[in-house]
């Protein structure tokens, strides 16, 4: 257990950590008389005022026992929101190990759901393959007066968060459509949604032509999940959530170079999210309907590799020119955006997709593209996301896109022109949505950290975007 609430201090820390803002700092009370007139003159005599980022730390002798106290500064009070709060949490805490107490100097900064989330977050380690593996994690216990509720939200999402991270971050060879598959079973039993997985057969019957076309040529096969979690049977409105499923993406025969295919594994980033909300809207036994979908497979190469130049039929009747076989995920979403609308008659769609590099050059690797064609939508997405340390900015979405994927040889083209690429990809996909009400998220810059992020400090996933569409489902009206 990394996390735990206390009323009282009646263990002993190695780190007793008191976070406060500037101004006259409030010591606790579980220092004694002597150990706070102590405290009190080092603080004076270092003039130490909590400014952020600051800290001050002593040794103290309290009740007959020497501890360690850590002052921390937030800085100005009126400056301060639940994302710097977490940054600055993250940045005292994220050196630390072992027992650390933690309480905040000014009561109303109260709030376990961040101290819990930010805990969480620095003790996550994709460690399976490295031989010699952290041993020494950090454990917080929180001191407050708050009544601590059965489950702590901010400490299930940053678990489920670490959930996400796994799939994201586990190898191709291991992560396979079939296993992706097999988690959502799994993780279906765990948090409480139906999951229900078809095969290639399947798959055929349904005519996903545009999505076998991708799937074609690898040896692991494809398999198209669905899962649906009811959480209001008097409701006859279904949210549904699309994830782009790639488990690997070689660019297929438009073959990518090994710098560009070397983090592909990221490819499922949408689906890993997307499987997150699922298990977030159960955990938390959100009242609503939800159904996701994925059409998980791997962009291959081998003899029977679909080809730059091929026709393909969408599940929608539509023909699509491959003009570039690397544009694969706008043809799995395709049929993916068919099936939830037309089979499970889905009332308003969300996707997340690692869709394009163009959104990266847009918006860099710390900003969700967000793609719609309902205004309102995609605003109560984005100011659900300010609750995060994730940030979300509104992409143009006017028709005069469409020329981009215009063919001569078929009703349209997958890649459409270099310019704006991230919004003809997104104007492709408009056109398998029936008019429904629709947002979609290009997260190929947010599912995967360089390392650069001041939050997402670690290479290799974030687990990002999953709790905003979470928060966004939460609390819509729908
Ligand atoms: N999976 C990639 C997009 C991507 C790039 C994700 C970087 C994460 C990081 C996608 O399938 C792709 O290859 N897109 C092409 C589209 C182009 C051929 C029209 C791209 O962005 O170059
Ligand atoms: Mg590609
Ligand atoms: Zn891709």
């Amino acid at each position: 257990m990394s996390f735990n609430c206390v009323k009282k201090v009646e263990d002993d820390y190695d780190k007793y950590v008191l976070v406060s803002t500037t101004g006259k700092i409030n010591l606790p009370d579980y220092l004694d008389k002597k150990s706070k007139d102590l405290a009190k003159a080092v603080i004076e005599k270092n003039e130490f005022t909590a400014k952020a980022s600051e800290k001050l730390a002593m040794t103290l002798v309290n009740n007959k026992k020497v501890i360690d106290f850590v002052i921390v500064g937030l800085g100005d009070k009126a400056k301060l929101n639940c994302k710097n709060i977490r940054q600055y949490l993250f940045d005292t805490l994220k050196n630390e190990t072992g027992k650390v107490l933690l309480s905040f100097a000014n009561e109303e900064l109260d709030n376990m759901d961040i101290v819990a989330e930010v805990v969480e977050h620095i003790n996550y380690k994709f460690d399976k393959y490295i031989s010699k593996k952290k041993d020494k994690f950090l454990e917080v216990s929180y001191l407050t007066d708050k009544k601590v509720p059965k489950l702590i939200e901010g400490y299930e999402l940053a678990k489920i968060s670490n959930i996400v991270k796994d799939l994201i971050n586990e190898q191709a060879e291991v992560m396979t459509p079939k296993a992706l598959a097999d988690k959502a079973v799994e993780l279906g039993k765990q948090f409480g949604f139906q999951a229900e997985i078809m095969d290639e057969k399947k798959i055929q019957k349904l005519g996903m032509n545009a999505y076998l076309g991708v799937a074609r040529a690898a040896h692991h096969r494809p398999y198209l999940i669905v899962m649906r979690y009811k959480g209001d049977e008097k409701s006859k409105y279904t949210h549904g959530l699309v994830g782009k499923g790639l488990t690997y993406d070689t660019g297929g025969l438009s073959l990518k170079p090994t710098a560009s295919m070397l983090t592909m594994r990221c490819d499922m980033g949408g689906a890993g999210t997307m499987m997150g909300v699922m298990c977030a809207v159960a955990k938390m036994k959100v009242k609503k309907n939800v159904t996701c979908v994925i059409a998980a497979c791997e962009n291959s190469i081998g003899p029977n590799a679909y080809r730059p130049g091929d026709i393909l039929t969408a599940m929608n009747g539509k023909t699509i020119e491959i003009t570039n076989t690397d544009a694969e995920g706008r043809l799995t979403l395709a049929d993916a955006l068919t099936y939830i609308v037309r089979k499970e008659k889905v009332d308003e769609i969300i996707d997340a997709a690692t869709l394009t590099g163009a959104v990266m050059v847009a918006l860099g690797e710390d900003v969700t593209g967000v793609f719609t064609n309902n205004d309102e939508m995609a605003k109560e997405i984005i100011s659900a996301s300010n609750n995060w340390n994730e940030y979300f900015w509104q992409m143009p979405m006017f028709d005069i896109f469409k020329k981009n994927f215009k063919s001569p040889y078929a009703d349209m083209q997958n890649s459409g022109s270099r310019w704006g690429g991230s919004t003809n990809a997104a104007k492709f996909l408009e056109e398998f949505i029936d008019d429904t009400k629709w947002t979609h998220l290009d997260i190929a810059g947010t599912a995967w950290a360089s390392g650069a992020n001041p939050y997402y400090s670690q290479k290799g996933a974030t687990g990002q975007v999953f709790r905003t569409v979470f928060s966004y489902l939460k609390n819509s009206k729908n």
